[in-house]
């Protein structure tokens, strides 16, 4: 009998498949779709930072009618399309997603400034949530604003979410940090007990008719793993987090791929969406039958088996490799 258990954040996940934050979380009878499916937890789609000071800022301008002066700020925070329901929307959501399913729900809090708004971490906790997921998704383009700067503001941050809430907190983290490791690091003496590697930036594109530029969301595919399979690899064993991977978890093959770098959980937007919840119980079967083939028990016996630390060729991850693969075209 193979053991497909895991644990992250402290909570016991019955596998490590895991949907990530996406809109299969905007109805309960998805998740619970997911949860039949087999799917061990859900993150719930994101609440924006953004939202939630449009709601306030909303509530100062009904509060002093008469003033341009709120009316005014409302314009630089964007409206973000069907993403855009309210605060309290979202913690009743998450509040009726409980109650609907028993697998763990992670909320998910996208932010970037320390403020008011981390008030709603508590919300979240409040509602039910077993733990929260926060996703730091800033671009930088201000050529003053230092990276020491920035990532100060983020330590500031999760800090501070750490200290107002007791269920655990987990950062999804964007690849861009000139060094991971440290940051990674840092962000576990504020106070997080996972790391989700990696947020997805979307880029944008050129309509060269219209000469616009236009958001443009593609969906992933497998290579993207490597590049979280790599970081995974080199933080286990070194941070003291959980990690879990997002980014280009396709197949049981992805799914092994990560674990055995060091993964606790593997995250599925991308192939759920386009391919249907029934890839959950297909990709859980390939798992299984995998492990049973090449006599693996369980999950925490593979758990890093190729980790940086683990494996014989540790320059692999690193600069060394690079030459090895230029030549070898
Ligand atoms: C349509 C869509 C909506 C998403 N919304 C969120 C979100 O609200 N918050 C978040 O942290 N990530 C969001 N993501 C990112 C996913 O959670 C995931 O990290 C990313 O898609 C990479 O995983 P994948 O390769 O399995 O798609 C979204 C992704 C998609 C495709």
């Amino acid at each position: 009998m193979v053991d497909l258990t895991t644990n992250y954040l402290g909570l016991a996940l019955k596998n490590t498949l895991v949907a990530s934050s996406s809109p299969l979380s905007h109805k309960v009878s998805s998740v619970q779709e997911l949860e039949e499916a087999g799917i061990a937890a859900v993150v719930m789609y994101s609440l924006f930072e953004e939202q939630i000071i449009r709601e306030s800022l909303k509530l100062h301008e009904d509060l002093s009618r008469g003033t341009n002066q709120f009316a005014e700020a409302l314009t630089y925070i964007p409206e973000i399309g069907s993403y855009s329901i309210g605060p309290d929307t979202y913690v009743e959501h998450l509040r009726k997603l409980k109650q609907a399913t028993k697998i763990p729900i992670i909320g998910s809090l996208n932010g970037v400034s320390t403020g008011g708004w981390i008030e709603y971490a508590q919300k979240i906790e409040q509602a039910g949530a077993d733990a929260l997921e926060l996703n730091l998704y800033y671009l930088a383009t201000d050529p003053d604003l230092t990276s020491a700067e920035l990532e100060d503001t983020y330590y500031t941050l999760v800090r501070d979410v750490c200290e107002q809430v007791k269920i655990p907190v987990a950062v999804k983290l964007s690849p861009f940090y000139t060094s991971l490791p440290n940051f990674a690091r840092r962000l576990v003496e504020a106070g997080a007990k996972g790391l989700v590697l990696f947020n997805r930036f979307y880029q944008p594109d050129f309509d060269l008719e219209e000469l616009d530029v236009v958001p443009n969301l593609v969906l992933s595919n497998s290579n993207e793993l490597r590049l979280p399979l790599r970081w995974i690899a080199i933080l286990y064993g070194r941070v003291q987090a959980d990690l879990a991977l997002t980014s280009g978890v396709h197949t049981a093959t992805d799914m092994l791929k990560a674990v055995m770098a060091g993964a606790s959980v593997t995250m599925v937007a991308s192939e759920l969406l386009q391919n249907g919840i029934t890839r959950i119980p297909a990709m859980l079967t390939d798992l299984h039958a995998w492990m049973v083939e090449h006599e693996y028990e369980s999950i925490t016996q593979m758990k890093g088996s190729m980790s940086q630390q683990a494996v014989a060729e540790p320059a692999a991850f690193e600069r060394a490799n690079y030459m090895k693969v230029l030549s070898s075209y």
